[in-house]
């Protein structure tokens, strides 16, 4: 059996390459996969959040995965918090996870900076309760963005020493699945840069909520750069390959032949027609995402569900879990 897991912190602003990196291409994997798609509200309490705001934000981000086409009969879409198994894993999975594995992580050391003796140690700790809410669920696939790659391989080594300790097959090693042409959606203020939701400025990204015309002010002050012309060269013209991408991933169309339409005429014809495609793409999603936000009744039902579905899962296997480590079942 196949199973896909994955996850979205609900921290707000949901953006392009949360969108093109991740969400758009669980879609597809729900006619043939098993999936779960869950809003990570544990891993958003790794930096202080508002109550108010997280509960929005949750709810906005249920919203999000509906109205980008994950189908809650199909798929199920919960919040983390609310299966407590993810936690209780974490734990376990913690007492197997060397030091040493931890302190490779890149996104810890680029969180914490040069303030790491003050970060708390759930960002440390927060690759291990990632492995858990995958290998709760013994999911298979994970569906993310190119900057989880390391999360993911962490994952599948904690799962491999749980299965060495216990000396058995019992968690599948998870596969990532790092699809598309904009599988790292850089900041539209430069191009080396990932695009954030904490980036401090907005219009380093294009949120699924932006209206068209705030897209197309956002994309045509996008960073671009001297040369006449377009084309796709990642070293050396960052923001020209981020914006081809862009087009790449929304369109279907070959960089090639994208590059040969405006190879001639440069940055400003190129920079609207991607605007017009963007906002085209992104208008029918945020418009849902406006109306499923004025129904929390309806989000708050979704996510009882999918945390029924979940909870199903996860239960049946910590309890599995707990008897291969040799916790006494009550
Ligand atoms: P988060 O909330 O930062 O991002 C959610 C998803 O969006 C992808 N993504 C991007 N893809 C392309 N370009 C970008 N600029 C970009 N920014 C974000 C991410 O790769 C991710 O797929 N730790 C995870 C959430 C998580 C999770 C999990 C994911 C928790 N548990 C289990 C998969 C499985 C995170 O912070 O994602």
């Amino acid at each position: 059996m196949t199973r896909v897991l994955s996850g979205v912190q609900p921290t707000g602003n949901l953006h392009l390459g949360n969108y093109l990196g991740a969400i758009k291409n669980w879609v597809a994997m729900q006619e043939i996969h098993d999936c779960l798609y869950c809003i990570v509200d544990l891993h958003a309490i790794t930096v202080p959040q508002n109550p108010g705001h997280l509960r929005n934000a949750t709810r906005e981000t249920a919203a999000a995965y509906i109205a980008c086409g994950i189908d809650p009969k199909k798929s199920a879409i919960f919040h983390q918090s609310a299966v407590a198994e993810h936690s209780e894993l974490a734990w376990i999975l913690s007492t197997m996870t060397p030091l040493g594995w931890l302190n490779r992580m890149t996104q810890f050391k680029e969180k914490a900076g040069k303030h790491k003796d003050n970060s708390c140690l759930g960002l440390y700790s927060y690759p291990v309760l990632m492995a858990a809410d995958i290998l709760i669920y013994k999911a298979t696939h994970v569906p993310v963005g190119e900057d989880q790659k390391q999360h993911l391989e962490l994952a599948r080594d904690i799962a491999g020493a749980f299965n060495r300790q216990y000396n058995q097959e019992y968690f599948p090693l998870p596969e990532p699945l790092i699809l598309g042409d904009a599988t790292r959606v850089m900041s539209l203020r430069d191009g080396t840069k990932k695009m954030s939701k904490s980036e401090e400025s907005d219009n380093s990204r294009i949120n699924l909520t932006d209206s068209p015309e705030l897209i197309a002010k956002k994309i045509r002050k996008a960073k671009s750069d001297a040369e006449m012309g377009l084309s796709y060269d990642e070293k050396n013209r960052p923001e020209a390959a981020n914006l081809i991408n862009i087009y790449s991933a929304i369109t279907g169309e070959k960089k090639k032949s994208i590059t040969a339409k405006y190879a001639e005429s440069g940055f400003a014809p190129f920079k609207r027609d991607l605007a017009e495609i963007v906002s085209e793409h992104l208008a029918p999603i945020s418009s849902e995402i406006n109306k499923l936000q004025a129904d929390p009744a309806y989000l708050d039902s979704i996510l009882k569900d999918g945390v029924e579905k979940a909870r199903a899962i996860a239960s049946a296997n910590i309890k599995e879990i707990k008897d291969i480590i040799g916790f006494l079942t009550a």
